[in-house]
């Protein structure tokens, strides 16, 4: 195993207070509480206001994992954001979040991996302190879909929820990370996309005609190569801890269907009593998801010591990340 030096000291999550329910939706596009619930298992998500910026739900995550750990904004090293909805195209959130923190002595830089880049940040978090880098890092997985997302297209507005949460990482701390596992496949880049609004296609009226600025989702072929991939990181994860299955106490996979969370445990034959779900209440919040789950696994205390965690996640890309904990 690698990778004793790596652990978690604390966590935070922040949902905004505003709750679009189904019976919402069903006032907003051609759809039904029960088409969502069948489909999707989705009851209900948080949108944040038209004013509070993804960058203050981040801060919001922040402060409370930085309580929660102990430890002050001046002391960190390094701030990774993951987002696939930035404030800004530049600066960077995580640039913005340094400033509202006030956490004077870090780096900060993005990470783009869409709903995998909370496990891809952690990963990376991993690397710099096991290189001796830096000390203290926080990792934020934070989005505003509610901007991007086409509420007149009912195949996908009805899965995305904002949020945010977050983790302080540090040097030779209990609840570490043994293993991680991330990869790519640009082939299938078009599953899910924004077309417009990048260097590629700016924004104009044609595009804005068109909805380009949008997400747009292959419903289907994403939902099959969410399911093979999940899956396969899982074991992938689990193999090069020379653990098995039967070891795991509790996976913690993103959110972005109940069916295709069902489906990986069918798959792996998991119970799913040992699979945290909490996307009836917060939708797929994308690179959030998996940090506001954790976060609330942690709250509950589902886990205790010496229990193995796996935290799984799949997003456009396509990009897929697993990763290992004892806690
Ligand atoms: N309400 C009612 N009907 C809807 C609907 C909605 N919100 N959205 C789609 N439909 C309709 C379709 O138009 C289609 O009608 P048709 O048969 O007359 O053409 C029918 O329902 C079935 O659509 P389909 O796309 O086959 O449904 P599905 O079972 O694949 O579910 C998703 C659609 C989007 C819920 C599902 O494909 C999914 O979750 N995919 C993965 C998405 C995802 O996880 N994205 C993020 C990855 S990180």
């Amino acid at each position: 195993m690698n990778g004793l030096n790596t652990g978690i000291m604390g966590s935070g999550s922040y949902l905004p207070s505003k709750i679009l329910t189904n019976a919402d939706l069903e006032n907003m596009v051609e759809t039904s509480n029960e088409w969502i619930i069948e489909r999707t298992g989705i009851r209900e998500r948080r949108i944040s206001e038209k004013n509070e910026l993804n960058s203050d739900m981040a801060v919001q995550a922040a402060k409370m994992a930085l309580k929660n750990s102990n430890v002050n904004p001046e002391e960190l090293d390094l701030i990774i954001v993951s987002t696939i909805t930035p404030d800004r195209l530049t600066p960077s959130t995580s640039c913005i979040v340094q400033g509202k923190l006030k956490a004077i002595n870090a780096a900060a830089f993005d990470l783009s991996a869409a709903c995998s880049g909370f496990i891809y940040a952690l990963t990376t978090a991993k690397a710099f302190i096991e290189s001796g880098n830096f000390n203290k890092v926080l990792v934020i997985g934070t989005e505003k879909l509610s901007s991007f997302v086409d509420w007149k297209d009912r195949s996908s507005c009805i899965l995305f929820g904002d949020g945010a949460g977050a983790v302080v990482l540090s040097k030779n701390s209990e609840h570490s990370i043994l293993n991680t596992y991330i990869r790519a496949d640009g082939s299938e880049s078009n599953l899910l996309r924004i077309p417009a609004g990048g260097s590629e296609l700016p924004i104009d009226e044609k595009q804005l005609l068109l909805r380009t600025n949008f997400l747009k989702m292959e419903g289907k072929e994403t939902f099959k190569l969410g399911v093979k991939s999940m899956t396969e990181a899982v074991l992938e994860v689990i193999h090069q801890a020379k653990l098995s299955l039967s070891d795991i106490a509790l996976i913690i996979p993103h959110q972005a269907n109940l069916r295709i969370i069902q489906a990986i445990s069918d798959r792996l034959k998991f119970p799913s009593e040992k699979v945290f779900t909490n996307i009836e209440r917060c939708g797929n919040t994308s690179a959030a998801s998996v940090a506001i789950a954790f976060d609330e696994v942690l709250k509950k205390q589902i886990i205790k010591k010496n229990d193995y965690i796996v935290l799984v996640a799949f997003g456009a890309g396509t990009t897929v990340a697993s990763l290992l904990l004892r806690w």
